[in-house]
């Protein structure tokens, strides 16, 4: 049966490039918060670091192998900022420019669309020195690096995204200290958030101005949360999460301003007058990642008294312990166009699911839970199409297995199984499901 997806939808997978690359002292990169966070004692489960991971540096001529056999029409992954600027700004690192040209021109020769995401949580660790995300100063030097990388690549990647869930990595990295660079507190988190949304337009700006071609967009993350139950309490931490995940990007960068919950807090000399001008930018495309929804609860401890509940006994759920919850997903599809995006093109630029996936005696990886769950989600895409959103591609998490942030390589995400004593790579079931449905195949919703 031929495909009941729109003609032109497109068909991509997401990666990384700290979850993948490896080689981090190579080819003059600099250290970025990660590689020292991963190496403090106790901070990534079973004492993992990304120092080889998949070794994608090396690897990527396979790796864009197996995206030509899946068929894909777009492969997004990130550059990291260290690599082309070791310490941040000023000398450029020729050697880090040079690897992603050969990606880039690897994944067009496979007949796929390179797309790339300028962050993904890899600050250089000198600009951490210098307050990271914390100082003002961050969001130029990230507009220099925007620029100089687009400036390069840009004859052959037309579609770029200022930052990977930008909430991410403030409310972990600033907030909760459960990313790097480990800090714990309110207002550091507070001062990210802004510092990183004044990046945002920064950075476009510098794009627009090296290149009027480019397609521009963010890459935001909604996760929907309800209160545990109808305690005040936990409505009010419900409202706070809720802001702080899933307000505190688009909400300056498409409507102008930061969201209630919040909102008194940013003011100067954090905020200062002329900054929403900077931070909201006309975007070509709106993108974002989803994943699971969740209940909430005050948690005095925490800098925000927020806190999330695990799912009701019986949910189903991924081996993230992530609520297995299509509905949701339909339903922030519908709310993203009518809050925010209008008649832009949305692109689902991450969704999929960790599971403990094992290569039996034969060989294969037989991953129907990861199937079920990718079912589900694209069905509840078509039922968002069906409802009037302009969805136009899904990008699934991830083409490998790769490294977890805090959890190692503990959790599997991948359509290819990625053996990390061998680096053998081994496509699972999900990845044959896949390939059909980027080939024409119809999606089968029972
Ligand atoms: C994210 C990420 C990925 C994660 C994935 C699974 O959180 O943005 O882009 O890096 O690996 O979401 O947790």
């Amino acid at each position: 049966m031929a495909t009941n997806f729109p003609d032109g939808f497109l068909w991509g997978a997401s990666t990384a490039a700290y979850q993948i690359e490896g080689a981090v002292r190579e080819d003059g990169r600099g250290p970025s918060i990660w590689d020292i966070f991963c190496h403090l004692p106790g901070k990534i489960a079973n004492g993992d670091t990304a120092d080889v991971a998949c070794d994608h540096y090396h690897r990527w001529p396979q790796d864009a192998a197996l995206m030509r056999e899946l068929g894909l029409g777009a492969y997004r992954f990130s550059t990291a900022w260290p690599r082309i600027l070791p310490e941040g700004r000023g000398e450029m690192n020729l050697k880090g420019l040079e690897f992603y040209d050969r990606l880039v021109d690897g994944i067009l020769e496979a007949g796929v669309e390179p797309w790339v995401c300028l962050y993904h949580w890899d600050l250089p660790q000198a600009l951490e020195y210098r307050g990271g995300w914390r100082n003002r100063d961050t969001a130029h030097w990230y507009a220099e690096y925007a620029q100089l990388t687009a400036r390069r690549l840009g004859d052959r990647v037309k579609h770029w995204a200022t930052f990977n869930e930008p909430n991410c990595a403030c409310v972990k990295g600033y907030g909760d200290g459960e990313h790097a660079p480990g800090v714990r507190g309110r207002a550091s988190a507070l001062a990210a958030i802004h510092v990183m949304n004044l990046a945002h337009g920064l950075g476009i700006g510098a794009m627009r101005a090296e290149r009027a071609d480019l397609l521009l967009g963010n890459i935001y993350n909604f996760h929907p949360y309800e209160p545990a139950d109808d305690r005040e309490e936990d409505e009010i931490a419900c409202q706070m999460l809720d802001a702080l995940w899933n307000r505190s990007f688009p909400d300056p960068q498409m409507l102008g301003h930061y969201p209630e919950p919040f909102a008194a807090e940013m003011v100067e000399p954090l905020v200062q007058p002329g900054d929403f001008e900077i931070i909201k930018q006309k975007l070509d495309y709106f993108a974002f990642n989803h994943y699971t929804r969740s209940r909430v609860r005050r948690d005095p401890a925490h800098p925000f008294e927020v806190g999330t509940l695990p799912p009701p006994s019986g949910a189903l759920v991924t081996d993230m312990g992530w609520e297995i919850a299509p509905d949701a997903f339909r339903a922030v599809m519908i709310e993203a166009k009518e809050r925010y995006s209008g008649d832009l093109p949305i692109y689902i630029l991450e969704n999929g699911a960790a599971f403990p996936d094992q290569v039996e005696a034969d060989g294969h990886i037989r991953d129907e839970r990861r199937i079920g769950y990718l079912r589900g989600y694209l069905g509840a895409v078509q039922d968002a199409i069906a409802a009037g959103v302009p969805v136009r591609g899904y990008f699934v998490w991830s083409l490998l297995d790769n490294f977890e942030w805090a959890l190692g390589f503990s959790k599997r995400f991948g359509l290819v199984h990625v053996d990390y004593e061998t680096q053998e790579r081994r496509p699972k079931d999900s990845f044959q499901f896949y390939a059909e449905l980027a080939n024409g195949a119809a999606l089968d919703r029972d």
